[in-house]
Parts: C-alpha cells; sequence; structure tokens
C-alpha cells in the first residue's frame, strides 16, 4: 500500500514504469538470508525473474549464488558480483559459444538437459583443455499443481532427463575424463502454493533419486532442488513476503542429506515479485454497450503475464484513493493500449469510479514483469523507478502527464 507523499511525486513521473520498492526488497532478501543460514541451505538466486542490477547487487553482496538460462545471464549476474563458482547454468538450449563461455569463466556448473549437452560439454571441455562441473536436472515426474505452462517437473517435459536414460547417463559420466559430476539438479514448476505438500513429495522423490545415483557409484555432493515458492496474487498487502519459512522448513525436514552434501535453491519470483509495481494510467474511460472499459498506458508489452498466462494481478486506482475516501464502485474492463484482443489486464474488476489521468498501480510486477517486456507496436519500455530515489525518475514532459 503506497503513502500519499509517494503518490503525489508519482504524478511528476512519466508513466508507465515499474516502481521498486526497495524496503520490501531488502527485507525480503535479508530474511531469506538468515533462514539459509538457519537451515544451513544454498540459495542461488533465479536471474531470469528480474535482472535488475541494484537488485543483482544486492543479492550477491548477501552471499547468494545465481541460477542463470543463458550466456548472457550467466556474464550479467558475474558483472553484478555474483563470483563465477556461485553461478550455475540450465537451460534446455545452450550454444556451443554460450558453453564455451561459461566453461572459460570457470562457472559452479552447467545444470545439463539432456545427454547431448553432456555429451557436447565433455567434448568442448576436451578440446580447450579443461574440466567442467555438472550437475544434472532430473525429472522428478512430480505434479507441482500450478499452471500448466510454468509446471515443469512432470515426465514428459521438454526439461531434465528422465529415468529411462539413467543408466546411459551414469555409464557415461563414469568413463568420461572431462567433466565433473558434482550433483543432481530438479526444478519442477513456479508459483507453487501447496508449499508444505508439493516440496514434501519433491523431496521424497528426490531422496530415491539421489539414493539410485549413489547406489550405482555417483557421488552425488549437491542437490539442487530448484524454485518455485508462490506468491500471493491475490493480496500482496496481506502477504508482502512469500512463505519461505514453511519452504526451507519442509526441506530441511524431508531431505535426507548424509554429511558434506549440500542443499542448493533457486528461488526466482518468490524473491522480486512483490517488490515492484507497474504504474500507468488511465488514458480513456470508455463506455460500451454493457460493459466499461478502462484504457490504460500499460500494455501487454510491458508486462505479458496477464495475455500469457492468464495471469491474474491486483490492480489499483491511486488517484481514487487520494480522492475519496468513501468511493462509489464500478465493474471495468481493465485493457491495455496494444493492438492485441489478448491485451487485457484484468476483466469486471471492481474499481472506484475512475477518470481520465488516473494513476493505476499493478500490483506484485516484480518477477518475469520488465525481463519480458518487448517493444511492440514500438512501444518504449518501461523505466525502473526506485523508491528511495524517486527524483531521479524521469519526469512527464507532455501537457497532458504533467498537468
Ligand atoms: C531451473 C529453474 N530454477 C529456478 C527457477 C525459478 O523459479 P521461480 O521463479 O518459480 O522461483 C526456474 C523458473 O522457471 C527454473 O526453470
Amino acid at each position: 500500500m503506497l503513502d500519499f507523499n509517494t503518490i503525489e511525486k508519482f504524478d511528476k513521473i512519466a508513466t508507465p514504469f515499474y516502481f521498486y520498492n526497495m524496503d520490501l526488497f531488502y527485507k525480503t532478501v535479508d530474511h531469506v538470508a538468515e533462514l539459509a543460514e538457519r537451515y544451513d541451505i544454498n540459495v542461488h538466486y533465479a536471474i531470469k525473474a528480474n535482472v535488475e542490477r541494484r537488485l543483482l547487487e544486492y543479492i550477491s553482496s548477501k552471499g547468494f549464488g545465481a541460477d542463470c538460462v543463458s550466456g548472457n545471464e550467466v556474464l550479467h549476474a558475474h558483472s553484478c558480483g555474483f563470483p563465477a563458482e556461485k553461478i550455475v547454468y540450465a537451460g534446455v538450449g545452450k550454444s556451443d559459444r554460450e558453453i564455451y563461455d561459461a566453461m572459460k569463466l570457470g562457472i559452479e556448473a552447467f545444470n545439463c538437459e539432456s545427454l547431448q549437452e553432456i555429451y557436447v560439454i565433455n567434448e568442448m571441455a576436451h578440446i580447450n583443455g579443461m574440466k567442467a562441473n555438472i550437475s544434472v536436472r532430473i525429472n522428478p515426474d512430480i505434479d507441482a499443481h500450478t499452471h500448466k505452462y510454468v509446471t515443469t517437473g512432470l515426465y514428459e517435459n521438454k526439461f531434465g532427463i528422465s529415468n529411462h536414460e539413467f543408466d546411459k547417463l551414469i555409464e557415461f559420466i563414469q568413463k568420461s575424463e572431462h567433466i565433473n559430476f558434482i550433483g543432481l539438479h530438479f526444478h519442477i514448476g513456479s508459483q507453487i502454493t501447496r508449499v508444505g505438500e508439493v516440496f514434501a513429495l519433491e523431496c521424497l522423490r528426490v531422496n530415491e533419486i539421489v539414493r539410485y545415483f549413489e547406489n550405482q557409484g555417483l557421488l552425488v555432493n549437491n542437490i539442487n532442488l530448484g524454485g518455485g515458492l508462490g506468491v500471493d496474487y491475490e493480496d500482496p498487502d496481506e502477504n508482502p513476503i512469500a512463505d519461505f519459512t514453511t519452504w526451507f522448513k519442509t526441506i530441511s525436514e524431508n531431505i535426507t542429506r548424509r554429511p558434506g552434501q549440500k542443499i542448493h535453491v533457486e528461488p526466482g519470483r518468490s524473491i522480486v515479485a512483490q517488490c515492484a509495481s507497474l504504474i500507468s494510467r488511465v488514458l480513456f474511460v470508455k463506455s460500451g454497450e454493457t460493459k466499461n472499459f478502462l484504457i490504460m498506458d500499460a500494455g501487454m508489452n510491458d508486462l505479458i503475464r496477464p495475455a500469457l498466462y492468464g495471469a491474474y494481478h491486483k490492480i489499483e486506482n491511486l488517484s481514487a484513493s487520494m480522492r475519496q475516501f468513501f468511493p462509489t464502485f464500478q465493474a471495468y474492463d481493465i485493457v491495455g493500449p496494444v493492438c492485441e484482443s489478448s491485451d487485457v489486464w484484468g476483466a469486471g474488476r471492481l474499481l472506484p469510479l475512475s477518470v481520465r489521468g488516473d494513476l493505476m498501480e499493478i500490483r506484485s510486477t516484480g518477477a518475469y514483469g520488465q525481463v519480458m517486456a518487448s517493444r511492440y507496436n514500438m512501444k518504449d519500455l518501461a523505466p525502473s523507478v526506485f523508491s528511495d530515489r524517486l527524483d531521479e525518475a524521469p519526469v512527464a514532459k507532455d501537457y497532458f502527464e504533467n498537468r
């Protein structure tokens, strides 16, 4: 919930923009750092969720590692202070160039997603006179009970290696001289809200798989359980910080850990989602036959989650909250300006009576928001504005924005 002073300052800033609540961000990261130490769990932040340099520099300063999924993410993480030996690199389609650059940097591990990828890494390490650390991503075949586009641990999936290939995999690793097997990697999906139940299941399945590999003679020193902790999109004020406590506790109580074995997790969304809002203005209020539309200046080019996954984001009218204490409410279809019918923020949302020029806040947009923005329709990219640097924000220039 934003204070009036901040909302007043927004009036001078060109919309749309991503607003970062830095207090909440620091609080979230510090909380995770404290739990990581308490439960002896290594945290690698999944930088795909948000690559904003300020955030990454703080996260790396807390001793977290980085989970990357492209060569550029690896280089960016490194430039933001993550030491190479704390960077892991997953992804089903790593190019030769990306593999080579990461190998040269000396990253902690390639989280390999197919047998062929392991053959290529072994071959490239051989050619370059190196030895590459690998971890193998396994499909644990677990239903994460989340959206079908963000579930990744089911048997038939493009990610990871399934059990019919285990023996071939183990045989190859044992005879290869240019790869150093350090552990197993899992990630079953994202936005998991049945935390205790789903992650306990994951741990039990992981225990079985780790036991199988160790019985075949491969030491699994690192067990990486992936990310996936969900956040409260419905009520971000009630739950501004995700339930890391239950997550870490569930892992700690259900994973079998022999001495010397390290446990890793890779949260992305849960670290950053609640720390940012997309701030937009109402351009037009349009009364249809049966509906009222609020047409905003932020669209699917700024945040594609609603159009892509039908994702829900809470939306608030900031200007109306300043105008009236007890407003009259009305149902609106809230839409963006992009020439696509899927550019809809929400249908039939109840909001205080809204007028042209009102400032709107789209909540919980810190994860998978700005990183997925595009310049579709040749729109400008929405910049970052930080709560502790509001005076540095780009000033609205044209007459309407600067009323
Ligand atoms: C391998 C891997 N690790 C971690 C994450 C981060 O997941 P989340 O943002 O849900 O925590 C993802 C997300 O897709 C992933 O693919």
